[in-house]
């Protein structure tokens, strides 16, 4: 579904991804990892092509990213930003009828079949009875869910996520893994999740990709990627790995 081949990306001249491969197979949950600062954000950008590579390629379905129309695009591949702060105070359903406009024609003002994904998006992530509610109103937990719907309304294949639980409790990070995980269970939704939480990675994700400044270290699935040498050189820890039903990532120092 996303093919990534010696990615270069530059900002101002100096290079923050320095020749990435990365493929995501139709109907992965794979979880993007590492530091701050290495390049996970400015990947994501690069493969939703909202910035330009110095060089390589970025794939979807098989197409070069320059080959797709922006709406085209939007009704395969759908993202969750990291910032959801919103600029306008929008309730629940006007946020996810947004993702609705990729289906939308040039001069057509209403959706036909919208509001039948908009009703299943806000029934699966639980806002249903929420729905009229001003976004501003929300906890964290709710306005990411909100998000998450909005993305599910555009009825795309992949679901692109950047750090959907920064600033959640644990309670919230894992109804929000779960959902998803649930989302790709069910329907085969291929998702790419920057995520900084390494035990909900390996709780939920199938493959990870680990990342260090600006190259994939490592890929694959999550047993054989994560262990104690590769967590230790990325993130420049030390750490214990246990592997028991849910692997545990135990920071030493
Ligand atoms: N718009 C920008 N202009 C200049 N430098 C940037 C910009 N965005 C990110 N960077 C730099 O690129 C590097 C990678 O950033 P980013 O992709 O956001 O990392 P991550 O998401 O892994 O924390 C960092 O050093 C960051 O300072
Ligand atoms: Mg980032």
């Amino acid at each position: 579904m996303i093919e990534v081949e010696d990615l270069r990306c530059a900002y101002n001249g100096s290079d923050v991804l320095k020749g990435v491969d990365l493929e995501v197979e139709e109907g992965t949950f794979m979880g993007l990892l590492g530091p701050n600062g290495c390049g996970k954000t400015t990947l994501l950008r690069c493969i939703t092509g909202s910035l330009r590579p110095r060089r390589g390629s970025v794939r979807i379905m098989g197409r070069e990213i320059s080959g797709w129309g922006r709406k085209e695009l939007s009704r395969k591949l759908s993202i969750v930003p990291q910032d959801t702060s919103p600029g306008f105070d929008f309730s629940v359903e006007e946020v996810v009828a947004m993702g609705r406009y990729p289906h939308m024609g040039r001069f057509q003002l209403t959706d036909p079949d919208g509001g039948a994904s908009v009703n299943r998006a806000l029934r699966w992530t639980g806002l249903s009875e929420l729905r009229s509610k001003k976004i501003s109103m929300l906890s964290g937990g709710e306005r990411q869910r909100a998000f998450i719907a909005r993305a599910f309304a555009q009825d795309a294949d992949i679901l692109l996520m950047d750090e959907p639980t920064k600033n959640l409790d644990i309670r919230h990070s894992m109804d929000i893994m779960s959902l998803v995980r649930k989302k790709n269970g069910k329907e085969g939704l291929t998702i790419l999740a920057v995520l900084h939480d390494l035990d909900l990675s390996v709780r939920f994700c199938d493959k990870v990709a680990l990342m260090k400044d600006g190259k994939v270290y490592d890929i694959g699935p999550v047993r054989k990627v994560i262990n104690e040498d590769s967590v230790g050189d990325v993130f420049d820890i030390d750490v214990k790995v246990h592997r028991g039903k849910h692997m545990h990532i135990e920071v030493l120092g």
